[in-house]
């Protein structure tokens, strides 16, 4: 079973509080999601494996560490996801970023895909699949599909707010993935809203609504 880790730092706390805010504007909405997602990438990273190496200091020749293993891919899933995606990259310039296009049927609240890009060698890489709303968890389990089906086998799902629903859905459909979350809300209503929740991501992010 794949592991929920609960993000519960203040600064993540504290942004997604505003974020939450129905009177967060789009500007707003969107500098904060990315920082979220910085601040969430730095503990998503955390066992990433270190190698020793040797690096010529201005005095000395000092044994210092760098990150070995598997290179990272960062996949938002479209659209919502690009702004975490920009923020992950902060952190983590040299990754590679594929890019999935869902959205969920309205009425029955299923992911349809209408876009998918990885990079080449997919398969050597570390994922990390990022959308701010893990509601039925249909899109996101979709998602995984997709990309597994692509050869991608090391896939860690970063979301900001998840109900426990979706959580429950990628935790049966794919055992083998983590779940990184800001907060765990209460439920979904009959429209496939997490409640609380912030509302729809992709429109508070593009004010399209
Ligand atoms: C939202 C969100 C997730 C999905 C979550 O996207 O960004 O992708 O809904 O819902 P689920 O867990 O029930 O599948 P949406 O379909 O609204 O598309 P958008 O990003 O284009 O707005
Ligand atoms: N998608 C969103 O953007 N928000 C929700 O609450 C559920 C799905």
């Amino acid at each position: 079973m794949g592991k929920v880790h609960l993000m519960e730092h203040p600064l993540i706390q504290h942004k997604l509080t505003i974020i939450r805010d129905v009177n967060t504007g789009p500007k707003e909405f969107r500098e904060l999601v990315g920082e979220i997602a910085t601040l969430m990438a730095y503990e998503v990273t955390k066992d990433l494996p270190l190698e020793e190496v040797e690096v010529q200091t201005p005095i000395a020749t000092a044994k210092a560490k760098v990150i070995s293993g598997k290179k990272i891919a960062i996949v938002p899933i479209l659209r919502a996801g690009l702004v975490m995606a920009d923020g992950i990259m902060k952190l983590i310039p040299a990754a590679k970023m594929g890019h999935i296009g869902l959205y969920r049927d309205p009425d029955s609240l299923k992911p349809v895909e209408y876009y998918c890009k990885l990079p080449a060698d997919i398969e050597e890489r570390e994922m990390i699949l990022v959308d701010p709303m893990l509601a039925t968890g249909g899109s996101a389990s979709a998602a995984i599909d997709f990309v597994k089906q692509r050869g991608s086998n090391h896939i860690r799902l970063v979301c900001l707010i998840a109900a426990p629903e979706g959580i429950e859905q990628v935790q049966k459909d794919h055992p083998d993935v983590d779940i990184y979350v800001a907060a765990i809300d209460d439920h979904l209503n009959s429209q496939g809203y997490i409640i609380p929740g912030l509302g729809d991501a992709g429109d508070r992010l593009f004010g399209t609504k």
